[in-house]
């Protein structure tokens, strides 16, 4: 057990990003209604996550994290979770014929619902009113009455959860995610996408493989790992309230667990060593991740690993960098040979989406998506050449064909940008450019498998 630690040890830290909420009685009935409720993930889960997560930090298995910038509740539909998923999967065969290792698939789903926002308040015309928090926190319309924080949301982000995970884990153990069905998993609208064609080629690889595996006696009927998948959820876990009201004692290790996903994640903006969402980390035991953005120095990062990770344990802790396309080389190099130097395992992920926005001229908020593959590009030449492992990425997509950053091979401009603009928050890649990502990210994989064959 974590020393001086308790769920609530948090609360006597300073905390950003979490509003203050106008009926406190009202937020202290909800917690208490919802640390009555049944987990949503269960402790054993998070300890095989974290296991596959150690795989990922010595160069054996690949992370694949990714979903909405926020989840929302107008738009919980199962179309849109199977949407999503497919085309995960897709990018999950992509990268693990390219780097002939498994994939760890991390969903940003199923919980993602509380946002930062670098503005406690929005003015529109001559109207103040508190910015748009999230789901969980607040409604999106700009109207007094939807962005006042409303605890009673806490519960409807919660059974949102419930429903989202319940069809994730069907899709994933009940028979979608079989490898006989690596054909299926294209969405309509990619038909005529570059991407379909070369996705086509490599899922024509993948059954010529099968067929033959099946012929030396190895299937999906016979193989369970080819006919389900492991697939895990993930979250900023920023309000701290709901996270403390669904963490629980694991009764098989005696445990303390946050039970609102198996994987939590600090963003960029909290992560500061004496506040309450560094304690409320460092007492969890499911593996945990940490944004590193430009302010990070490495003797901070170092320190924040002593306290986030003091026995040093693979799969632990996953830092996921995002610094900007133009800003990587500034940053990365001197935080990876800091880790390195101090022998810590880490899983380094990229995050090639929150250093990369930018406001169109008509004012939209975008990511170019040029900028988006260099970003990648740039975290990859960093790890070749300081010899450690770019372990994972981590991105904000969705399975609709949205236009919300420019470029791709479908050249979104900014003038299409209005045309399908849903997001909640940040702009996030289309299924088309999530695709054509996997397949640059298999080319450098690729590659790091190459220069092990060659240089051993
Ligand atoms: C996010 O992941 O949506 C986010 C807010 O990121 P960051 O903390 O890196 O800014
Ligand atoms: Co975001």
């Amino acid at each position: 057990m974590t020393k001086n630690w308790t769920p609530d040890s948090w609360r006597s830290k300073p905390v950003l990003h979490v509003p203050k909420f106008p009926d406190n009685a009202a937020l202290e009935a909800i917690e208490g209604r919802i640390a009555s409720y049944p987990p949503l993930v269960f402790a054993g889960e998070a300890r095989q996550l974290k296991e596959q997560l150690a795989r990922v930090s010595k160069g054996e298995a690949f992370l694949l994290q990714g979903g909405d910038c926020a989840e929302s509740f107008a738009e919980h539909s199962a179309d849109n979770i199977r949407d999503f998923f497919r085309v995960f999967l897709q990018m999950a065969a992509v990268l693990t014929y390219a780097a002939a290792r498994p994939v760890v698939k991390v969903g940003r789903i199923a919980g993602q619902f509380a946002k930062p926002r670098s503005s406690d308040i929005e003015k529109q015309g001559d109207i103040e009113l508190p910015s748009y928090r999230g789901d969980i926190i607040n409604g999106i319309d700009f109207t007094e009455k939807e962005r006042v924080p409303d605890p009673s949301r806490q519960a409807m982000a919660y059974r949102q959860s419930a429903a989202t995970l319940n069809l994730l884990r069907a899709f994933a153990q009940g028979g979608f995610a079989n490898m006989d069905h690596v054909h299926q998993w294209t969405l309509g609208y990619l038909k005529d996408s570059p991407q379909a064609g070369r996705y086509q080629e490599l899922a024509d690889r993948i059954s010529e493989s099968m067929a033959f595996m099946r012929a030396c006696g190895i299937d999906p009927e016979t193989t369970p790992q080819m006919r389900t998948t492991d697939f895990f959820t993930s979250h900023e876990a920023l309000l701290l309230g709901y996270e403390e009201a669904l963490t629980r004692v694991d009764s098989t290790s005696g445990e303390w667990y946050a039970t609102s996903g198996h994987m939590l994640w600090i963003g960029d903006r909290t992560r500061q060593i004496d506040h309450g969402h560094v304690e409320f980390f460092r007492g969890i035991q499911n593996p945990i991740g940490m944004k590193c953005g430009p302010s990070l120095e490495p003797d901070d990062l170092l320190r924040l690993c002593d306290v986030l990770n003091p026995e040093n344990e693979p799969g632990r802790l996953t830092l996921i960098a995002r610094f900007g396309a133009d800003k990587v080389f500034d940053h990365l190099p001197a935080l990876v040979r800091a880790i390195k130097s101090e022998g810590r395992h880490v899983v380094w992920s990229c995050d090639p989406m929150h250093g990369n926005v930018i406001k169109a001229s008509n004012g939209y908020k975008t990511r170019p998506f040029d900028r988006i593959l260099k970003e990648v590009e740039a975290f990859f030449a960093v790890h070749q050449a300081e010899g450690t492992h770019a372990g994972g990425i981590h991105i904000e997509m969705t399975g609709r064909n949205v236009t919300e950053c420019t470029g791709g091979s479908r050249e979104i401009s900014e003038n299409d940008l209005s045309a399908r603009y849903h997001t909640h928050c940040d702009p996030r890649l289309n299924a088309d450019q999530a695709l054509e990502l996997a397949f640059l990210i298999a080319e450098n994989l690729k590659k790091d498998r190459d220069n092990k064959y060659t240089s051993t």
